[in-house]
C-alpha cells in the first residue's frame, strides 16, 4: 500500500539489512523486534489451513470517511472529513475447511485491515452483531462441536446443538445463524459487524464505548435453503465467484461505516451490564484458593 518500507504492523523500518547489536561484535538484541518480526515470518511462510475461517475471498478497498469523529476519537483514520485511508477486506466461512461449499449455512467473515498513518487497523467481524460466546474459554469448545466428530469423521448436528443448547448465551447468534441471514446471496449483499465493544479516546482524554456497523450499499440479500442446495452442485465456490466477477465487471461494492457511540459513564451505569451476556445456568464461579 505504501512504497516505503514497514513492519508488519505499518512501522516504518528504516534497515532491512542490519540487526541491532550490543556494540559492534555484542550479541544480536532481542529488543530488535523487526528481526524477531522477520524470522518469525519465515518460519511461518508454509502456513497450514487455519482452523477457523480457513476459506474466503478479499479485495482491496478505500475508506473514506465522510463525518469527522474527533470530537471522540484522535484516530487518524477517523479525522479529518474527506480523508482517504486503503484497506483490504477479507469475507470468509467459519467453521469449514478449505475445500467447503461457499453456500453452507454459517456465520461469514468480515475482516477489514485499514492501512492507516499510523499503523495497521483491524477489524475482525463478522456479519452478525452479537457472538456466540462471552468468554474465549469456551471458544475453542465451541468450534470443535461445529467440526468433524473425531470417531466418525463426520460434521454432527448433535455436537453442535449440544454445545448451543447447554450455552444459552449463544441463543441470539444461533437465531441469526438459523434465521434468513444464515446464508448470504453474497458476500456484497450481508453487513459487517465489529461485534465487540471498542473504545475510543479523544484528546481530551474523554472515553466512549463504540461499535462498528458495516451496512452494505447493495441492500441485504440471501439464500433460501433450496437455492442454496442448487448452488452447492453448480460452483463449490459460488461467493467468491460472484465477489470476483462483480468486481471484473467494475461493479464495485460498498459499504457505509457507522459508529454506535456510548459515553463511557453512560456505558457503565446502564440498566443491563452491557458485557456480560447470559450467562449459562450451569456455569459455576471455582474459586481459586
Ligand atoms: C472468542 C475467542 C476467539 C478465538 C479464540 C478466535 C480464534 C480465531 C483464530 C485462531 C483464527 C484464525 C487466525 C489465523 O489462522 O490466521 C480466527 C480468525 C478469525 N476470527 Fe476469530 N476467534 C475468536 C472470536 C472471534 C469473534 C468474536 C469474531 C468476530 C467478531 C471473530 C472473527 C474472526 C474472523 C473474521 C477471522 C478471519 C480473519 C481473516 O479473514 O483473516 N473471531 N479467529
Amino acid at each position: 500500500m505504501q512504497d516505503k518500507l514497514t513492519t508488519n504492523a505499518g512501522q516504518p523500518w528504516a534497515d532491512n539489512e542490519h540487526s541491532q547489536t550490543a556494540g559492534k561484535r555484542g550479541p544480536v538484541l532481542i529488543q530488535d523486534y523487526a528481526l524477531l518480526e522477520k524470522l518469525a515470518h519465515f518460519n511461518r511462510e508454509r502456513i497450514p489451513e487455519r482452523i477457523v475461517h480457513a476459506k474466503g475471498a478479499g479485495a482491496k478497498g478505500v475508506f473514506e470517511l465522510t463525518h469527522d469523529m474527533s470530537a471522540y476519537t484522535t484516530a487518524d483514520l477517523f479525522n479529518g472529513a474527506g480523508k482517504k485511508t486503503p484497506l483490504m477486506v477479507r469475507f470468509s466461512q467459519v467453521a469449514g475447511e478449505a475445500g467447503y461449499p461457499d453456500t453452507y449455512r454459517d456465520v461469514r467473515g468480515f475482516a477489514v485491515k485499514f492501512y492507516t498513518q499510523e499503523g495497521n487497523y483491524d477489524i475482525v467481524g463478522n456479519n452478525t452483531p452479537v457472538f456466540f460466546v462471552n468468554d474465549p474459554l469456551k471458544f475453542p469448545d465451541f468450534i470443535h462441536s461445529q467440526k468433524r466428530d473425531p470417531r466418525t469423521h463426520k460434521r454432527t448436528p448433535d455436537m453442535q446443538w449440544d454445545f448451543w443448547s447447554l450455552s444459552p448465551e449463544s441463543v441470539h447468534q444461533v437465531t441469526y445463524l438459523m434465521g434468513d441471514r444464515g446464508i448470504p446471496a453474497s458476500y456484497r449483499t450481508m453487513h459487517g459487524y465489529g461485534s465487540h465493544t471498542f473504545k475510543w479516546v479523544n484528546k481530551e482524554g474523554e472515553q466512549f464505548w463504540v461499535k462498528y456497523h458495516f451496512r452494505t450499499d447493495q441492500g441485504v440479500k440471501n439464500m433460501s435453503n433450496e437455492l442454496a442446495d442448487q448452488m452447492l452442485i453448480k460452483d463449490l465456490d459460488f461467493l467468491q465467484n460472484d465477489l470476483f466477477n462483480a468486481i471484473e465487471d467494475g461493479e464495485y461494492p460498498s459499504w457505509t461505516l457507522y459508529a454506535q457511540i456510548l459515553p463511557y459513564e453512560e456505558g457503565l451505569k446502564y440498566e443491563h451490564d452491557i458485557f456480560e451476556c447470559y450467562k449459562s445456568s450451569f456455569a459455576k464461579k471455582i474459586p481459586i484458593n
